[in-house]
């Protein structure tokens, strides 16, 4: 469906561990807050033989993922889709994680950061350097395969990967490394985004605090010699939208009646590092200590629309965060959410949303109904794709899809 209505991508978000902070493991287990979470990497395949354009962002950690088997996952996603996967880059957040991988503590915040960045150095040593273009050649008449000449040894030796001496596993895809989007915008993610990133996921409630994290990115680009334009900006948005806006208004008051409040605790315990459950409902509570995901949480306490000099308290977390999360909501016709996503694009100077659904069936459903011919009528969708992979699609052709130094921009590999 999304594919035939001409989405650039599906996005799926992922955790390595359970969200304990509040109330142990049974608001998460009860609620199902992120789990049980399925190992989407394993489904991607019938997923992009049922589809032919739709891309697919797939959440890996560096922190936990090891990088010379996650290269050869990628690769492998990246040859089975013909190019339409991508990486979202995350370095993780929840101490549940940390333990389940045999940690005692999480690594700290910016030292996560500076693993990933040794993490990606490998992976394009893997991904781009280690088979040449020509390696295969699998020719019957000399009954050779793969050229070994062409085939090169990385030799990383690092802090992280101690000692990594072997090539990719698999010989080039489509893209060769997968399409990377990034979501941290803490000021160690902003650095790390600026690298490597070509898509970024931005948290904010208001379009002018999110357009003060797209301008640093602009400069954090420009600095690292990168063009504006070899960045794709995306918004988080809630979409309820309907045939008139009291039906639309309805449909969500409807909707959060069956919201989950203990759930919604849970997701905000791992986001944020702060148990509610040791708070009652309207007592005062400060935020200590840096939150888990500094990005979202800051972001959000700053921005949430309407609270300015108001008390965070349990019951109005909840009440901000049930159904729609962290996202800022677009709740109408489809002129009324036309007009608030075209003030994103114009006040917050993003360049598309990344959409949450409230109900599957029934929010992508309604968007296909009622919005997109009203954002067909204003010359705004996307009609065609602009290419075949995902990197093509969403930078389009000419703006530099190799960004990263010593990898300029050229041919993409088709196989
Ligand atoms: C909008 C958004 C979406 C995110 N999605 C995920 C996710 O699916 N999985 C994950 O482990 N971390 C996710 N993160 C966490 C970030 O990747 C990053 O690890 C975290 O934000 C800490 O970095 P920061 O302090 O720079 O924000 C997300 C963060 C944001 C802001």
């Amino acid at each position: 469906m999304l594919d035939d209505a001409q989405f650039h991508g599906m996005f799926f978000a992922d955790v390595l561990g359970i969200y304990d902070v509040y109330g142990g493991n049974g608001p998460a287990l009860s609620s199902a807050s992120q789990i049980p979470i399925l190992d989407v990497s394993l489904m991607v395949g019938a997923m992009a033989a049922a589809t032919t354009n739709l891309s697919f962002g797939l959440t890996a950690s560096t922190t936990y993922e090891n990088p010379y088997a996650l290269a050869r996952k990628f690769a492998t996603l990246d040859h089975i889709t013909n190019g339409r996967v991508g990486w979202n880059i995350v370095t993780s957040y929840l101490q549940s994680a940390a333990e389940s991988f045999g940690l005692d503590q999480q690594v700290e915040h910016d030292e996560r950061y500076a693993m990933a960045n040794e993490f990606l150095e490998v992976v394009y040593k893997l991904l781009e350097d280690s088979w040449e273009d020509d390696a295969v050649i699998a020719d019957p008449a000399s009954a050779i395969y793969t050229r070994p000449e062409k085939v090169h040894k990385i030799n990383h030796s690092g802090w992280q990967v101690l000692q990594m001496c072997w090539a990719n596993l698999v010989h080039p895809s489509p893209q060769r490394t997968p399409f990377l989007l990034q979501a941290g915008a803490s000021k160690a993610g902003k650095t790390f985004a600026a690298t490597h990133a070509e898509a970024m996921f931005l948290p904010g409630m208001v379009p002018e605090k999110t357009r003060e994290i797209v301008e640093s990115m602009k400069a954090l680009l420009r600095e690292n010699g990168r063009s504006e334009g070899s960045m794709r900006f995306i918004a988080g948005i809630f979409i309820v939208v309907d045939e008139t806006d009291e039906k639309a208004q309805a449909k969500f008051e409807d909707l959060l009646q069956y919201a989950d409040l203990e759930g919604t605790a849970s997701l905000f315990g791992g986001w944020s590092g702060t148990d509610l459950s040791q708070f009652s409902d309207d007592e005062d509570f400060a935020f200590k200590g840096p939150p888990a995901i500094q990005s979202m949480i800051n972001t959000w306490t700053a921005t949430v629309p309407g609270t300015a000099g108001l008390k965070w308290t349990k019951r109005r977390v909840l009440q901000e965060l049930a159904v729609s999360g962290a996202h800022p909501r677009a709740i109408g016709n489809a002129q009324t959410v036309a007009d608030i996503m075209q003030r994103w694009v114009d006040r917050a100077g993003v360049d598309g949303f990344n959409i949450s659904y409230a109900t599957t069936p029934g929010t992508f459903e309604d968007l296909i109904e009622h919005l997109w011919p009203e954002l067909r009528r204003r010359g705004v969708l996307q009609e065609k794709y602009a290419g075949h992979s995902m990197r093509e699609n969403y930078l389009q052709d000419g703006e530099g899809a190799r960004v990263r130094k010593g990898h300029p921009a050229g041919s993409e590999h088709r196989s």
